[in-house]
């Protein structure tokens, strides 16, 4: 039983982890890039789809467990990659690495985390892992990341292709925001740099001349797969699995990138149809909600990432917050799944959506 007065949703959460951040890291999680559109449209977006439920459907023993990318997990729900997570709770990304074991679903690890690949590997050994590249401008830093990463049990390389350079986030410009010295940033020190700095320093690591033939050449660089991060368009959709992706992650970035482009809900569909099947569709972007993630099912992604949603359950509680939110989310995407009369995620089809009238 929750305890009366206590967070219940995703968004109690919210509230609950603004109370307890300081205004810098909160405005750096909460944020997005210039007036904040995208970010507000990923969440609306799920409200311009209603459920189509069908009625008198056997429901015994629906179950939300799934596979992507061959990957086992409970629930079609996985943990996106948010970077410095030690500015959200002392435990950081330890916290939140047990927690996606503890659930049973694979947690995405940020170029930019607080911790190496195999501390947080260490953390959770019994966890499923990948891991979010961003590709650095020297090439050497590239390839240990993902060598370190591989050596550490993660099973997948997410890079990410939306941020050749940083979004204009003004809450961190207002309130200058720096991620501190005491709180290191591995990937940022093997760049040659150590001191406290701002997150616009770190992404001048970040090679803007990347293209697709490094997709490909990334592909090749390890046997693990490779997902790509970021994409909005189905002609680029279909240059990702040309050039050896394996999945695609629906994303503009939870709004922090370019602002003003589609929310990721209202981009499935186009990538869903340009892919043809060759190969799996993720989407993040405004999960709040176990309806949202049966609407995003629906319009034909295998799985959902979250990256907020965790990070308020970290800042208000550590491992114990990240788990509560999954949980959270969890049961109220088996309920949704079941009263829209489907028993597994697989089940859920563009038949259980429409349009909701204007
Ligand atoms: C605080 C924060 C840090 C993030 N850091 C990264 C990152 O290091 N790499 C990356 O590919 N995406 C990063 N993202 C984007 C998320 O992975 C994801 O695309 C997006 O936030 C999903 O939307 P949601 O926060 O509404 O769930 C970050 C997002 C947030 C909120």
């Amino acid at each position: 039983m929750v305890p009366a007065g206590g967070p219940v949703n995703v968004s109690d959460y919210e509230r609950l982890a603004e109370e307890c951040l300081e205004p810098g890291p909160y405005g750096y999680f909460a944020g997005g890039a210039w007036d904040e559109v995208t970010l507000r449209d990923n969440v609306r977006a799920f409200e311009r789809w209603q459920l189509r439920p069908r009625v008198l459907v056997d429901l015994t023993g629906a179950a939300l467990d799934t596979t992507v990318l061959g990957t086992p997990v409970s629930m079609p729900i996985l943990l996106g990659p948010a970077a410095f997570q030690r500015l959200a709770h002392p435990d950081g990304e330890l916290a939140t690495a047990r927690a996606a074991a503890a659930a049973g679903t694979v947690m995405c690890l940020s170029t930019f985390a607080t911790l190496s690949a195999a501390d947080v590997a260490a953390a959770a050994p019994d966890g499923r892992r990948w891991f979010q590249l961003y590709v650095f401008k020297d090439r050497g830093v590239t390839r240990s990341l993902v060598d370190q990463a591989a050596d550490a049990g993660y099973e997948a390389i997410v890079v990410t292709v939306d941020a050749p350079f940083l979004g204009r986030r003004e809450r961190d410009i207002r309130n200058a925001f720096t991620v501190p010295d005491d709180i290191p940033v591995p990937s940022w020190e093997a760049g040659g740099r150590g001191e406290e700095a701002t997150v616009f320093e770190m992404f001048e690591l970040i090679d803007e001349g990347l293209d697709w033939r490094d997709v490909e050449e990334l592909a090749s660089l390890s046997d693990l797969p490779l997902v790509v991060k970021g994409i909005l368009t189905d002609d680029d959709a279909r240059l990702a699995a040309d050039n050896g992706a394996a999945a695609v992650v629906v994303s503009n970035h939870g709004g922090r990138q370019l602002d003003g482009v589609p929310a990721a809900l209202d981009a499935l569909p186009e990538v869903v149809e340009a892919v043809e099947s060759r190969v799996e569709v993720l989407v993040d972007g405004g999960v709040r909600r176990g309806t949202d993630v049966v609407k995003a099912l629906a319009l034909g992604a295998r799985a959902v990432l979250v990256a907020r949603p965790f990070v308020w359950g970290l800042a208000v509680d550590g491992e114990a917050g990240v788990r509560r939110v999954l949980e959270l989310l969890r049961e109220e995407t088996l309920l949704a799944l079941v009263l829209a009369g489907c028993t597994t995620p697989a089940g859920v089809t563009r038949a259980h959506v429409q349009r909701a009238p204007r």
